[in-house]
């Protein structure tokens, strides 16, 4: 065991050596890197994939810890790089992080002696703007880089702003930092403007150690909402009504460490249930809580796909026809918006015209121009895109313009007859785990390939 895991620990070390560059190349002591994903399309997606731990649910968790002095211990961790980022932002302010494998981590924050994150840790993704709640509700500072993540538009922080200063702080902006320091936190109520997941997620962590009661009203009710209040909670935390729009926190003097186990994550599962039915397959998608893929799996339906619920699978069949249907995306429990760069795909191929209307984030059709080159017809107008469908897509070379683009660009290439070649796949790494692995468990013909150092001098 001790061989096993100085061998894992050897394999973090190196790759925490490999970054990525503006130009989404691995750098790794000046010599670049470029990775591909070369898909060879068209064949049926068939068997079982396992689920990993939700992304959306640990980068809340991660920051979360240090709101007490002690060590937790999270299971069910996804092997993804936004962990690697978030984990290296633990370290940055002094946090000890031991590796138990490659799913579980154990974070001591008894030596955390810092509030500063610099913007090299907080460009890579959006969720480091956690450790400003985290951060606030641990020792009433926190001073952190604005953060990064994928570009779907504009992404303000207002509603974050709003919840710290109701809750006492006084929060400014200079030179790209976020400053915020309160002489003590005072719960308090808050009505969200809008339904924000990150700034629920920010006032939660910023409220469970203030005075008295905090009430966010209009909250989001994601299910990894409700996987952090489950953790808070666990640490000794009084967090109630996770999962409806109005959450009430009592604060309490001092929270302890806990062992906890992430929730699968819905859009990864919704990923390979969407892929399962554009390849036109026969996929059990395992460690799944089909509770929270029910807007997914009644698209898929509309769309002519079986879909079987099982305790913690899901089983989606194709029985002989696509067909169309409308998409809205909107805040949980209806459709996401994390979701709608995948299904647009399995719509490019269906039967008919479908509508989908993106009412959460402001630019989410990067993508179509990637579709198009792939032989996708697709209209977009603003929040709404009109999809013809097509018989098929053919193979072409793209890019991952963001996480859940990316995720789109996979499906299109499995489905897709001949070759496609996804440029940037950095975006895809981010948020699913082993991707090539599981596809090709299921029968995909995908392989990560990197190019010799001379190509990429030219690619630089
Ligand atoms: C979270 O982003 C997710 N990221 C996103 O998933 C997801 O797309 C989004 O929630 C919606 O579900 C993480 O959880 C790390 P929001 P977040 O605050 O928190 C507006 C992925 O693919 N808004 O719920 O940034 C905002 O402009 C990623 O995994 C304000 O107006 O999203 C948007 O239109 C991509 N003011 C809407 O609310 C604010 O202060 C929803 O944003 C905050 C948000």
């Amino acid at each position: 065991l001790h061989k096993a895991i100085r061998r894992q620990r050897q394999m973090c070390i190196r790759d925490s050596l490999w970054w990525y560059n503006s130009k989404g190349l691995k750098v790794k002591r000046g010599v670049c890197r470029l990775e591909k994903f070369v898909i060879h399309g068209g064949r049926p997606l068939r068997g079982e994939v396992s689920i990993s731990g939700a992304k959306n649910a640990v980068v809340a968790i991660l920051p979360a810890t240090i709101l007490a002095d002690d060590v937790c211990r999270i299971e069910n961790i996804p092997n993804i790089s936004d962990v690697t980022y978030m984990v290296r932002i633990l370290k940055q302010i002094g946090a000890r992080v031991r590796v138990i494998n490659k799913h579980t981590l154990e974070i001591d924050t008894t030596t955390v002696n810092s509030f500063t994150v610099p913007d090299e840790l907080t460009k890579h993704m959006r969720a480091s703007y956690y450790l400003i709640g985290a951060l606030l509700g641990r020792d009433n500072q926190a001073r952190v880089s604005m953060p990064g993540g994928c570009d779907l538009g504009i992404r303000p922080m207002d509603q974050h702003i709003k919840g710290f200063e109701f809750l006492g702080a006084d929060v400014s902006i200079e030179n790209a930092m976020v400053n915020a320091h309160a002489e003590k936190l005072i719960g308090s109520s808050v009505y969200m403007d809008v339904v924000s997941v990150g700034a629920t997620v920010n006032i939660m962590l910023a409220a469970v150690k203030a005075r008295g009661l905090t009430v966010i009203e209009n909250a989001a009710k994601e299910p990894h909402i409700v996987d952090l209040a489950n953790f808070l909670n666990s640490m000794g935390a009084d967090v109630r009504g996770a999962g409806t729009d109005v959450i009430k926190i009592h604060g309490v003097e001092k929270l302890h460490g806990c062992t906890y186990s992430i929730i699968p994550d819905q859009i990864e599962a919704g990923t390979y249930m969407v892929a399962a039915g554009a390849t036109k397959g026969d996929v059990l998608i395992k460690n799944v809580i089909p509770k929270h893929l029910e807007s997914i799996s009644a698209k898929l339906e509309e769309c002519g796909l079986e879909v079987t619920e099982y305790d913690d699978s899901i089983r989606v069949r194709y029985v002989g026809k696509l067909s169309k249907c409308n998409i809205k995306t909107l805040p949980h429990p209806g459709f996401p918006t994390d979701m709608q760069p995948q299904m647009s795909v399995l719509l490019s191929i269906a039967e008919g015209t479908s509508i989908v209307s993106e009412n959460v984030s402001d630019n989410r059709y990067r993508y179509v121009a990637q579709l198009t080159r792939m032989g996708a017809n697709v209209q977009v107008d603003g929040k709404v895109a009109v999809i013809e469908g097509v018989p098929e897509l053919t193979g072409a070379p793209v890019k991952a313009d963001d996480l859940r683009a990316g995720a789109a660009m996979l499906i299109a290439g499995l489905t897709a007859q001949g070759t496609t070649e996804i440029e940037n796949i950095q975006h895809i790494d981010r948020g699913y785990e082993e991707v090539v692995e599981k596809f090709s468990v299921l029968g995909a013909d995908i392989v990560r390939r990197n190019y010799p150092d001379a190509a990429i001098e030219k690619a630089v």
